[in-house]
């Protein structure tokens, strides 16, 4: 199980390390689950020193393909991996949505995260029309076929998939648990297809969209649900916990 708040552009520097210190005292130690958090670039390196003694990692949201150079505004997996990440969000919806990233240039940052030793958690899923018009297995197969081309691995655990249902996202509506072990049934088979039946198993599949504590213990409790990628319930310590305690418990279940 994987655990990831995705903070989005939330908390400044103060804020973010109010949030980090109580996710710490929150969590504390966690045997059958990876916890990560990945704040907004300029609070990473602050959060890093106050993870330090505790097992949750950090992560970026976002990062350049490219190793360094005229880009002005961008972010290398250099600088990343100097301020301690260990992740990478790459491909969210949001950057797909507002920033016209393509399934091209997703898979173009994958291959430079895995360069860097950064682990890509690469985010694809269905717009609310796509789903309407029950498009959306072929939508997020396109996604993740394009979105991890040239991408090889040596373990399951350098790769980690993230479906987010566009109009789950932020909206409250989540996707109900069978239409998310659905699709990460189909996601499974991909990654089997892409990397053999050991390495496909072994990745990690997280759920994103609107998973709360409320929801996320039925989410978790389906097998190809390996975790979560939580945004608006990872920005209080206590509702980010009590999802890594429902992660914890599907996972000794
Ligand atoms: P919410 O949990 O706020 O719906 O956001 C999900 C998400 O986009 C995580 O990356």
């Amino acid at each position: 199980m994987l655990v990831a708040g995705n903070w989005k552009m939330n908390l400044d520097l103060p804020a973010a390390r109010q949030l980090t210190a109580n996710v710490v005292t929150s969590i504390g130690k966690t045997v059958h689950t990876k916890v990560a958090i990945c704040p907004p670039f300029v609070d990473l390196d602050a959060t890093f020193n106050l993870l330090h003694g505790s097992e949750i990692r950090l992560g970026a949201q976002n990062m350049h393909e490219l190793d360094s150079g005229a880009y002005t505004g961008e972010i290398s997996a250099a600088m990343l991996k100097s301020v301690g990440c260990h992740y990478v969000i790459l491909g969210h919806s949001e950057r797909r949505e507002y920033f016209g990233e393509t399934n091209e240039l997703i898979a173009r940052k994958a291959q430079q995260a895995q360069k860097y030793r950064l682990i890509p958690i690469v985010c694809v899923g269905e717009m609310l029309a796509q789903r309407d018009g029950d498009r959306q297995n072929a939508v997020v197969e396109e996604q993740v076929r394009q979105s991890l081309q040239g991408i090889s691995i040596a373990s399951g655990s350098e790769l980690v998939l993230a479906y987010e249902p566009v109009w789950a996202i932020g909206t409250g509506r989540t996707a109900s648990p069978d239409q998310v072990e659905e699709m990460h049934t189909h996601i499974r088979s991909l990654l089997i297809e892409l990397f053999g039946q050991k390495m496909g198993y072994a990745i990690d599949i997280l759920y994103g969209g609107s998973v709360k504590s409320s929801n996320a213990s039925e989410l978790f409790a389906r097998s190809n649900v390996d975790g979560g990628l939580i945004g608006g319930a990872a920005l209080n310590a206590e509702d980010f916990a009590s999802i890594v305690k429902s992660a914890e418990s599907a996972a000794a279940a």
